[in-house]
This record gives structure tokens, C-alpha cells and sequence, in this order.
């Protein structure tokens, strides 16, 4: 595989997160869940529910068809109903995800610096995140400027500065 470009997310890419936030949910394998179990969970689902709001923003990858095969995006959340990722109203939480079949080959990080640099463009200071440690993707988002700063038994919330 190779040749892919990353455009913005539009208000009709609902389906194309729901697809990568399945992806993102099922990371193991091993735990894997039907895609219709995943995106029925509120907990899941409320990283795209009513998507575009006002304050998403994101990017999709697609390959040379247009057909897309990765996206990140970032959602506000309020405290009284905060994601995994929750650090303080006004910090975007983010989600990513890449086709299997386009793993390991550099769209995943460079989702992560698009989305970096689409949120300093509009003034976001800092983005999060939560992650397994035992997912690799852990080591990604240390790799491009993300702190650890919470954790429990098996997840960190991970912070960037963007400025
Ligand atoms: C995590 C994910 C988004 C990364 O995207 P990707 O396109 O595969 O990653 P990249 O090709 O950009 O690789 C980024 C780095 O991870 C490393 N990497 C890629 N696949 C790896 C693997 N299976 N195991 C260990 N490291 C791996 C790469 O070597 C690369 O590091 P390098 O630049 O130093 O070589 C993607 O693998 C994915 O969708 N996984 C399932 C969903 C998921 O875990 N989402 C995140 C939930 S928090």
C-alpha cells in the first residue's frame, strides 16, 4: 500500500468515524467486539454522536480512490458527562484509527500531527486522549509530545500542549 492524503473532516463523515472508532475500540484483537455491540455502547458512541458538532473538528486519510482508510478527530466534553480523556472543559479529546490494511505504514502519525496542527490553527491550547499501555499506540503519542497525566491499573489520559 502507499499513496494516501489527508483531507479535513466534513459534517458526512459520520460513517467513516464510526468505522475508525470501531477500529479504535477493538485494538485488541483479542477483545474484539461486533461493530453494532461497539457503536451501542453510549460510552462509545458518544465520541461521534451528533457529529459535526460545533467545536469537532478532525481529518480523514483516504487512498488514491478517495476511499478513506483512517481518521482522527477531537470532541469537547463537558464535566458533568466527560470521556475516557476528560481533562478539563475547553481540552478537545481525540480519537484515532487506521484500516488494518494501512497500518505501519505512517498514516496513523500523520493523522496525529494533522490534527495537532489543525487544533493550534484554531486556537486550541492542548489536546487529550486515553490509551491502553499495552497498546503500542501508547508509544506513538509519547513519540509526538504527549504526557502522561493520569492513570489506573490499565489506561493513561495523555496531555499535548499545542501552544
Ligand atoms: C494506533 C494506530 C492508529 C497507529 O496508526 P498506524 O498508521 O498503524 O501507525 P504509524 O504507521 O504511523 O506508526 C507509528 C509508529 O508506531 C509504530 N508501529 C506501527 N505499528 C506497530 C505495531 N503493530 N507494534 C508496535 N509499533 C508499531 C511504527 O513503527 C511507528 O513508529 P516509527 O515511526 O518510530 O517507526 C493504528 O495502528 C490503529 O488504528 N490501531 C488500532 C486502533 C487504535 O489502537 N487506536 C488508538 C486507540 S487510543
Amino acid at each position: 500500500m502507499s499513496g494516501y492524503r489527508i483531507r479535513p473532516a466534513a459534517g458526512d463523515d459520520a460513517r467513516v468515524l464510526a468505522d475508525m472508532l470501531v477500529e479504535a475500540v477493538n485494538w485488541n484483537a483479542l477483545r474484539a467486539r461486533p461493530r453494532v455491540t461497539v457503536l451501542e455502547d453510549p460510552f462509545v458512541a458518544r465520541y461521534i454522536a451528533g457529529w459535526m458538532r460545533p467545536g469537532d473538528f478532525g481529518c480523514v486519510a483516504e487512498d488514491h480512490h478517495g476511499t478513506p482508510v483512517g481518521a482522527c478527530w477531537a470532541r469537547l466534553f463537558p464535566a458533568n458527562a466527560p470521556g475516557s480523556g476528560f481533562v478539563a472543559v475547553g481540552v478537545p479529546e481525540l480519537t484515532l484509527g487506521v484500516n488494518p490494511q494501512w497500518r505501519a505504514q505512517g498514516v496513523g502519525r500523520a493523522l496525529l500531527r494533522e490534527i495537532a496542527r489543525r487544533g493550534a490553527a484554531s486556537g486550541v491550547a492542548r489536546l487529550s486522549l486515553s490509551v491502553e499501555r499495552a497498546n503500542f499506540a501508547q508509544r506513538l503519542y509519547v513519540s509526538e509530545g504527549y504526557v502522561t497525566v493520569a492513570s489506573d491499573d490499565r489506561a493513561d489520559v495523555m496531555v499535548r500542549a499545542l501552544r
